[in-house]
């Protein structure tokens, strides 16, 4: 909405004209000057007597011109007003069309803000109302729970992520039989009844970080691993993906897997005792995304920074620092705000009797410090733009 204007130089000359007329009605006539230049008692007798026709005249003639301007001025003010509109006017926004629930597996984990970010920005181009839901640390009983609730409010859609296909299944197929379309995200549940699945295809995710391993080591490396969960699906894929790539390297040795709970405080515990328990390792990979925080954390601590391998997963702010320091060697970068942003687009095209394709997948790569640059620049066009 536009603001009010103040007066501009442009509004002043405009008055210009009309206060030198004034100036000129109002200056004292030829007789007027002759007589105030001789200040006597007579001047202030012609005032009022000799000169009074011409004087009166001007008077009328002044007055006639301050009305004008006067009844102009407010002529002007209420164009202005009405053309400026100051007054906020109500946006009436449509009643959004469909409610949709998107359940994470952790609440304010940077990586599910992102999710969210890209699943807003889809609802708001579909006119539907997004509502974000999850535990607010990983707890796939409370996730359930989450789930049956949105089901028994009788939501349009939902959207969730699938961590274990044994605790999902049910209510996954108990939505659906109650005509409730739902979208897998980041973990697949191929199983159920599912509608689709929008994430990455966790397995070859799993591959790459393996050969990001093998390429930065020479293909060799004494190696523990932390991985988010040993539950979950998306982890036990990633993990699976790993270890297949190496294996095509004999002199990588993988000498423990521990388990982070998807927090950060536990990983850099795990890495802390690893490192302890290994003082022959020479890498370390977090399958997850505050994974490789907690490990970069600790190497740092502990004067190890670029002396250990370090190969994370997703691009978060942090993870992109201590790539640039050194510290991180490479992350699998995901593209949660995607995630986010198609499974709402395509639950919306459900809701409106359209196909679905059944498995959409995000793309995964490596980014290394050489490719830094090229990626931050990337992004920022991206928000930019609003689009994944
Ligand atoms: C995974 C998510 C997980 C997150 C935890 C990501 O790499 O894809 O499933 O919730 O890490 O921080």
């Amino acid at each position: 909405m536009s603001r009010k204007r103040l007066p501009t130089a442009q509004s002043c000359f405009f008055w210009m004209p009309v206060l030198n007329f004034i100036m000129k009605l109002t200056k004292p006539t030829a007789q007027n000057r002759t007589a105030s230049s001789r200040p006597t008692v007579n001047t202030v007798h012609r005032i009022g007597g000799g000169g009074m026709a011409m004087d009166r005249k001007a008077l009328w003639a002044l007055c006639a011109l301050v009305s004008c301007v006067a009844v102009a001025g407010v002529i002007a003010l209420a164009v202005g007003v009405l053309r400026d509109d100051p007054v906020p006017r109500a946006t009436v926004l449509p009643a959004p069309r469909f409610h949709i629930v998107l359940i994470a597996q952790e609440r304010g984990n940077p990586y599910w803000q992102k999710v969210q970010a890209g699943a807003e920005a889809a609802a708001r181009e579909r006119n539907a109302f997004i509502e974000v839901r999850g535990p607010v640390q990983t707890d796939i009983e409370e996730h359930v729970k989450l789930l049956d609730m949105a089901i028994a409010s009788r939501v349009d859609g939902i959207i969730t992520q699938a961590l274990t296909e044994k605790a999902f299944a049910p209510v996954i197929n108990k939505a659906r039989e109650k005509g409730i379309p739902v979208i897998t995200i980041d973990t697949d549940a191929p199983a159920t009844k599912r509608l689709a699945y929008v994430g990455s295809d966790n397995y070859r995710a799993g591959v790459q970080a393996g050969q990001a391993l093998i390429r930065a080591t020479g293909g060799k490396a004494t190696v523990g691993v932390i991985t988010g969960s040993f539950e979950a699906e998306n982890m036990i894929q990633r993990l699976k993906g790993f270890r297949d790539a190496v294996k095509h390297a004999p002199g990588i040795r993988v000498v423990a897997v521990e388990s982070s709970n998807i927090s950060r405080i536990y990983a850099a515990e795990r890495a802390e005792r690893m490192l302890k328990d290994h003082p022959d390792l020479t890498a370390l990979v977090g399958t997850s995304a505050l994974d490789g925080l907690g490990i970069a954390e600790v190497l740092e601590k502990r004067g190890l920074a670029g002396r250990v391998t370090v190969i994370a997963f997703d691009d978060l702010a942090e993870t992109l620092a201590y790539i640039e320091k050194g510290v991180i060697t490479a992350t699998v970068v995901q593209a949660p705000y995607a995630m986010g942003y198609r499974s709402v687009h395509l639950l919306v095209d459900a809701l409106e009797g359209k196909p679905v394709p059944p498995l959409t997948y995000t793309d995964t790569y490596i980014l290394t410090r050489d490719t830094l640059a090229l990626h931050r620049a990337a992004a920022s066009r991206e928000s930019e733009a609003d689009r994944p």
